[in-house]
């Protein structure tokens, strides 16, 4: 992205775990294109707030709902009213699965105790950590990856004001 949009505005900071992240071989050209390499575990508080764009891809779908809800609590804990998360997952269908949705699905359920979700499913998780959905574009049709787009959950007073 820093690449394709030079002009692109604010910083640039990739989240992972330590461990993960001294693997990592392509540390000078992310300083070149001022991206920052940032250790943190996101069971844990979000040290970034009030950033325009959280985004996650592939992670939500590796835990069951409990961690989940952890995970995007110290999410939304960290948002401002104008910050917007965006998880980019499969949107499962209500009905009618393609093969490589539910071969995707049993994976995630065999090897890490986890699930696809569907949109209701995604509702659910989101409203559970104080989050809603903005709105949501699928971008491969056969899988159902999709962008998330997720913003605080509005308070009640707040519809009313004007
Ligand atoms: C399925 S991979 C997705 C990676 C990448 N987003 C992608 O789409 O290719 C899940 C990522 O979550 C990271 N991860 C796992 N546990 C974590 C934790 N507790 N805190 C931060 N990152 C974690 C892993 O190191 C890994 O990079």
């Amino acid at each position: 992205m820093a690449k394709d949009q030079p002009n692109l505005q604010g910083r640039i900071v990739i989240e992972d775990l330590e461990l993960v992240q001294n693997m990592l071989s392509n540390r000078e050209e992310l300083e070149s294109l001022n991206i920052t390499v940032q250790p943190h575990n996101f069971m844990q508080e979000q040290p970034i707030t009030g950033a325009k764009v959280y985004y996650l891809r592939n992670v939500i779908h590796n835990w069951n709902d409990a961690d989940s809800k952890t995970i995007l609590s110290q999410l939304s804990k960290a948002m401002a009213h104008d910050s917007v998360l965006i998880l980019d997952e499969v949107v499962m269908p209500q009905l009618g699965v393609s093969w490589k949705q539910a071969s995707m699905d049993l994976a995630m359920m065999t090897m890490l105790a986890a699930k696809e979700r569907t949109r209701a499913d995604f509702d659910k998780l989101l409203n559970g950590a104080g989050l809603q959905i903005r709105e949501i574009r699928t971008y491969d049709e056969d899988y159902g990856d999709s962008l998330i787009f997720a913003e605080l959950l509005t308070r009640v007073d707040e519809k009313f004001e004007e």
